[in-house]
C-alpha cells in the first residue's frame, strides 16, 4: 500500500467506527456485533501504532464511546468508569495470565464472573443513604439518572450492618428474559417498534424521562466492582460478600480461581450453561483477587490491565427444516419463513427462523429436510447462518420462493433493485385488503378511535367489510355480535368514522393508500390541485408539474383512478360527505423562519409527535422531506434514528440535530 492508501485507510476506519459508535450508543442500534466491532478498532490501532504520522487526537481509539443524553444532568465520576479489553480465545486468556503473573511476580488468585449484558450504573451511599446513580456516560461522566433507579426494587435503598460513610458502588441493569419477552409482545400489540435485544431495552428504559414508565419495566441490577481505595477488605471476593450484606444483590455465579486451568473450566462450564440463565450474558470477567495487586498492575488509557472479559462466541445450534411457509404481509411483501423442529437457543426454545427473502435461500443453497445452523444475535428473531452439507439427505430438492401468492394465487412481482416478492392484487388478496383498511383508519390517516387490527380482521371474516367504504354501513347491531364487543365499544367506533368527515383532504388522499402516495405526496397533490375531482381528471403531464411528483407516482396516481372498483368507492365517500377539497391556506404561516429550508425526521422524540414536529417545521415555512438527499438542510433526529438514514447523512455531511437544537432555530 502506498502512504496515501494507508492513510486513507486510517481515515475510512476511523469514520466507520464513528457511526458504529454513533448507532451504539445514541440510537441504541447497533448494526454489527461487538466481535466484528472489535475488529475493526483493532485494524485501526495497529494501523495508527505503525504509522504514528497519521495521529489524530479525534480519532475513536482515543475515547470510550459516549451515551450521553440532553434531558439529564451530567454528574463527574470520581473514578472514571472504563471498559475491559476483550478477549475471544482462550489463548488470549491465557496470554492475559502470563502478562499478570509476569508483572506480578507472584502467582496471584483470580476471581471469574459472569459479564452481563445489560446497561452499567455506578451507585453512591452516603451514610448508609441511597443518594445518585449515573450512568457510564463517556466514561468521565454519565447522566443523573436517579429517579429512575429508585425504581428497581433490588437495589437497597439504606444499606444493612457496618459499611463505609461514602460508598461507590458498580454494577449491570438488566432486563431479564421473562420481562423482555412480555414487554416486547405487549408492544407488538400496541404496533410500537420492539426492542433488539434485552441490553438495548434496559438502557433504553433507563433513559426514560418518566420513572413510573421505568417502574412498570421491572429492570433488575447485580454489582461486581467497588472502585477506590479505603475498603474493609483487600480482596474484591470478599468485598462483593460484605456488599451482599449490606443489601446489593452482587454478582451472581462468581467464583474465586487459582490458576488458568480452573479459570478455563469457568469458561468451558458456562460456554454451555449460560442458556439456562434468566438474563443475557456476553462473555466472562477475569480479574485479579487483591486490590492492592490490581493497584500495582494499574491502567491502560482505556482499562485496567488486572482484568480482562473473554466474550462468548454467538450461541449457535443445530436442527432440522421441517418447512418453509410464506407469509404475505399486509403491504403484499412475501417473506419466507423457516420452521424449524424445537430447539433451545439463548434462553429461549427457537421453532422458527426468518429467512428474509429469495436471495437468502439461494446463497444458503438451502434444500429440504437439511439440518440447520441457527445463530441468535443481535436481532429479535434467530437466524439460519449456515447449513450442514454433510447431513443433506439424498435426493432432497432445492426450497424454492413461491412463484404465486400463497393468498389468492395472482402471480407475484419484484421489481428491480428490491429484494422482496410483492403481490399487488390489492383489492382482492385478503391480507392486503385488510392492509388498506387499516391503513386507512390508522393515526397519521383517518384515526378512527376504537378501531384495531383484531376488529378488522373479525369485521372482514364475518364479511361485514371488504373495503374501506363498507365501514361506513356498519351499524350497531352488526358490531356487538362480534366477539367481546359491547354496546358501548361499538359505539365508540361508529362515532370514530363518523368523525372521519371532518378529516381534511389532503389526509384522506393519503388514506386511500395509493401507491407511493405517501403522506408528503399526498399533501403536495391536496395543496396543488385541490380537490379530488380535478385530481381525478389529472393526467400525468399535469401531475408531473407539480413539486417533487415524478413519472413513477404520476402513473402510479392515474392507474389508480382508471380502476372501476375505485371510482365506485370515491363516489360512495363523497356521498358520505367526505373532505374532497383543500382548505389549506398558504398564508398561514406563524413565522419564516425556516422558509427555504427541507427537514427530514427521524426516530422518536420527547416534547412532540412526529407529526406535530412536521406541523410545526410546515408553519414556520420549511419543508418536510422524507428521504435524505443533499438538497436536505437539516435532519431532526429522535431516539432510534435508522442506522441507513443516519450513514446516508454523514456521507453527504448533513447536520443531525436533536428536538432542542431544532427548537433553536425556531426561538
Ligand atoms: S468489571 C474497571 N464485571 O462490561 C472494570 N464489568 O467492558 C469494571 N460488565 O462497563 C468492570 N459484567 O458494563 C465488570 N461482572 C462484571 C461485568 C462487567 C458486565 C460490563 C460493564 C463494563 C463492561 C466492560
Amino acid at each position: 500500500m502506498s502512504t496515501e492508501e494507508i492513510r486513507k485507510k486510517i481515515e475510512n476506519l476511523r469514520r466507520e467506527i464513528e457511526l458504529h459508535n454513533q448507532n451504539y450508543y445514541r440510537f441504541n442500534a447497533p448494526t454489527l456485533s461487538d466481535f466484528e466491532y472489535d475488529l475493526l478498532v483493532q485494524d485501526l490501532t495497529a494501523l495508527e501504532n505503525k504509522y504514528p504520522q497519521f495521529h489524530d487526537p479525534n480519532s475513536p481509539t482515543l475515547r470510550v464511546g459516549s451515551d450521553l443524553s440532553q434531558e439529564f444532568k451530567q454528574v463527574v465520576h470520581q473514578y472514571p468508569m472504563l471498559s475491559l479489553s476483550n478477549s475471544y480465545s482462550e489463548t488470549e486468556v491465557s496470554d492475559f495470565v502470563q502478562r499478570v503473573e509476569k508483572l506480578a511476580g507472584v502467582l496471584p488468585e483470580y476471581v471469574c464472573e459472569l459479564k452481563l449484558d445489560g446497561t452499567s450504573i455506578s451507585l453512591i451511599y452516603e451514610n448508609g443513604s441511597f443518594v445518585r446513580a449515573v450512568t457510564r456516560g463517556d466514561g468521565e461522566k454519565g447522566d443523573d439518572v436517579t429517579a429512575n433507579v429508585r425504581t428497581i426494587r433490588t437495589i437497597p435503598l439504606r444499606l444493612k450492618g457496618h459499611f463505609p460513610d461514602r460508598l461507590e458502588i458498580r454494577g449491570e441493569i438488566v432486563m431479564p428474559f421473562n420481562v423482555f419477552d412480555a414487554l416486547n409482545a405487549e408492544r407488538a400489540q400496541n404496533g410500537e417498534p420492539l426492542f433488539a435485544n434485552p441490553r438495548n431495552a434496559a438502557s433504553g428504559t433507563l433513559k426514560m424521562l418518566n420513572p413510573a414508565i421505568v417502574a412498570s419495566r421491572r429492570l433488575d441490577a447485580y454489582f461486581y466492582y467497588l472502585p477506590g481505595p479505603g475498603m474493609p477488605v483487600d480482596g474484591h471476593f470478599e468485598l462483593l460478600e460484605m456488599a451482599a450484606e449490606w443489601g446489593f444483590q452482587i454478582s451472581p455465579h462468581a467464583r474465586k480461581c487459582k490458576d488458568l486451568a480452573e479459570i478455563l473450566q469457568f469458561l468451558e462450564h458456562w460456554n454451555r450453561e449460560r442458556a439456562t440463565l434468566p438474563f443475557a450474558t456476553d462473555g466472562v470477567v477475569i480479574k485479579v483477587n487483591s486490590k492492592r495487586l490490581q493497584e500495582e498492575l494499574g491502567y491502560t488509557a482505556k482499562s485496567p490491565r488486572w482484568a480482562i472479559a473473554y466474550k462468548f462466541k454467538a450461541e449457535r445450534v443445530s436442527t432440522r427444516l421441517l418447512n418453509v411457509s410464506f407469509q404475505v404481509g399486509r403491504t403484499g411483501a412475501v417473506t419466507p419463513v423457516a420452521n424449524l423442529e424445537p430447539v433451545h437457543l439463548g434462553g429461549t426454545t427457537v421453532k422458527r427462523a426468518s429467512l428474509h427473502n429469495a436471495d437468502v435461500i439461494k446463497e444458503l443453497d438451502l434444500h429440504e429436510s437439511d439440518t440447520v445452523y441457527v445463530e441468535k444475535g443481535g436481532e429479535i428473531i434467530p437466524k439460519i447462518v449456515g447449513v450442514e452439507m454433510s447431513l443433506r439427505l439424498p435426493g432432497s430438492l432445492p426450497v424454492q420462493f413461491l412463484s404465486n401468492c400463497p393468498e389468492c394465487g395472482q402471480s407475484l412481482t419484484r421489481e428491480e433493485g428490491e429484494a422482496a416478492f410483492y403481490c399487488t392484487n390489492d383489492d382482492d388478496c385478503p391480507p392486503l385488503i385488510k392492509g388498506k383498511i387499516e391503513h386507512y383508519i390508522s393515526r397519521k390517516a383517518m384515526n378512527v378511535d376504537g378501531l384495531g387490527s383484531e376488529t378488522i380482521d373479525l369485521l372482514f371474516q364475518e364479511g361485514l367489510v371488504n373495503n374501506v367504504g363498507d365501514l361506513y354501513d356498519l351499524t350497531q347491531e352488526q358490531l356487538i355480535q362480534l366477539e367481546r364487543m359491547g354496546e358501548k365499544s361499538a359505539d365508540r367506533i361508529l362515532e370514530g368514522i363518523a368523525q372521519t368527515r371532518e378529516v381534511p383532504f389532503e389526509r384522506v388522499l393519503f388514506a386511500l393508500g395509493i401507491r407511493y402516495v405517501g403522506e408528503t405526496v399526498a399533501k403536495k397533490l391536496a395543496r396543488s390541485i385541490k380537490s379530488m375531482d380535478a385530481l381525478r381528471q389529472a393526467d400525468v403531464a399535469r401531475l408531473t408539474e407539480i413539486d417533487e411528483i415524478g413519472l413513477k407516482i404520476a402513473e402510479s396516481i392515474v392507474a389508480w383512478f382508471q380502476i372501476g372498483k375505485h371510482l365506485d368507492l370515491i363516489d360512495k365517500l363523497k356521498n358520505q360527505g367526505l373532505q374532497f377539497e383543500s382548505k389549506f391556506d398558504e398564508n398561514f404561516l406563524i413565522s419564516q423562519k425556516l422558509t427555504g429550508l427541507t427537514f427530514v425526521i427521524s426516530g422518536v422524540f420527547n416534547n412532540f409527535s412526529r407529526d406535530e414536529l412536521k406541523a410545526d417545521i410546515e408553519k414556520h415555512g420549511g419543508k418536510v422531506g422524507t428521504s435524505i438527499s443533499s438538497k436536505t438542510s437539516y435532519i431532526v433526529a429522535g431516539e432510534g434514528i435508522g442506522p441507513s438514514k443516519l450513514e446516508k447523512a454523514l456521507q453527504l455531511k448533513i447536520p443531525i440535530i436533536t428536538e432542542e437544537g431544532y427548537g433553536q432555530l425556531t426561538n
